[in-house]
């Protein structure tokens, strides 16, 4: 939506991954606490999001307004929104543009938009993810601008999460309708959930942009359901297709190195970058995967994901990304936090399932009197 919201991929939390329905306002206090405490806030993330069964199955019988569920978030969805707020941090919800939500415990909000929208925007939410069960198989654009509409007549800023899972290509409608939209069927914490789902959201690069972002489900770093090093792939390819970065995991029991993946400062600012364009696909050979990002200073982020299952050498050259050709560049390894020069051919030996990522500055270090890069650990 060209409103200003969401200039860059939204970041956050979201509970559905590391829960399911299994969810209650504790968890989502101490995430934003974790998110102050752990320097994820400094990092960027900011919407802590609440996902399917927060509400009784019963609208209220007077106003007719969602209600609460009395045992997973007795204090009310309003005191949460305002813990949250209290850590400069906001607060997503969950609600389905159907009768009822996917999981069948609440009701959908289709033909209560407004009311239902009045409702968030009174609570102080900040964020709507709006799935798309029991439509009663009326069109989709029609539903999810109901909405749009609904939220837009609160007055209060609210990203706008289109969960239509890319039923009706959502990227040739989107654009005006909401700040990002599911380009894929649900995520689930395997590796081959994680490279299809990259397979079918990266041809989508040029629907993306500022305000309105192809997003290909949430993350399951932290899950456990692979290793680290597959975890660093999910992370990478996400961030290189400026997709959305909701934790999916529960960071009360996060391992270092999950923290360390989570906020791994150069790769976010990848995903971050302002000028807002997804990574496209450069070359696919054999599994080996090339993948280019331009930025908003003119350098550029290279992904070389190994998708196979042995160690694979990958080189692209300067030309071949796009860089003006100079006598030098600066290459940053952005998972070794180190620093380089290079003649112009950029080359990488990959483990399996491994992605080793670098953002290239055409010139060398002293190139325009630039001050060295600082050396990071
Ligand atoms: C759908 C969505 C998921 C999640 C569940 C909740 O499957 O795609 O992301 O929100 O519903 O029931």
């Amino acid at each position: 939506l060209p409103d200003g919201l969401a200039l860059t991929p939204p970041m956050g939390f979201n509970n559905w991954n590391a829960t399911g329905c299994d969810i209650n306002e504790q968890m989502i206090r101490d995430t934003a606490d974790i998110f102050v405490s752990s320097g994820l806030k400094d990092a960027g993330y900011e919407y802590v999001n609440i996902d399917d069964c927060w509400a009784e199955p019963q609208r209220d019988p007077v106003t007719g307004r969602y209600v609460a569920h009395h045992e997973r978030f007795p204090s009310g969805i309003k005191a949460l929104a305002d813990y949250v707020h209290g850590k400069g941090l906001k607060l997503g919800i969950y609600t389905s543009a159907g009768t009822e939500t996917c999981a069948r415990t609440m009701p959908g909000s289709l033909d209560h938009e407004e009311l239902d929208a009045q409702t968030f925007a009174d609570w102080g939410v900040d964020y709507l993810k709006y799935d798309n069960c029991h439509n009663q198989g009326r069109p989709a654009v029609e539903r999810y601008t109901k909405m749009r509409d609904a939220l837009k007549k609160t007055g209060r800023p609210i990203v706008y999460s289109i969960c239509e899972w890319g039923q009706n290509k959502p990227w040739e409608w989107g654009k005006d309708v909401g700040h990002l939209w599911r380009t894929t069927g649900d995520i689930t914490d395997s590796w081959t959930s994680v490279v299809s789902l990259f397979k079918q959201n990266a041809p989508l690069a040029p629907y993306a942009g500022p305000g309105h972002w192809n997003d290909p489900d949430m993350l399951e770093v932290g899950n456990g359901g692979m290793t680290d090093r597959e975890y660093r792939s999910h992370f990478s390819l996400w961030s290189i297709m400026a997709a959305p970065l909701l934790i999916g995991s529960d960071l009360r029991k996060a391992t270092p190195r999950t923290m360390e993946i989570l906020r791994n400062r150069e790769v976010i600012a990848v995903d971050q970058d302002a000028l807002g364009v997804q990574g496209r696909v450069l070359r696919d050979a054999g599994g080996r995967w090339v993948l280019v990002k331009p930025l908003a200073n003119g350098d550029v982020a290279v992904a070389l994901f190994n998708e196979t299952e042995e160690t694979a050498t990958f080189e692209v050259t300067a030309a071949e990304l796009g860089l003006p050709k100079r006598p030098a560049y600066v290459v940053r390894d952005l998972w070794a936090h180190r620093s380089f020069e290079s003649a112009g051919t950029f080359s990488a030996s990959v483990p399996a399932h491994g992605t080793v990522m670098y953002r290239i500055k055409p010139g060398a270090r002293n190139w325009w009197r630039q001050p060295p890069l600082p050396e990071y650990g």
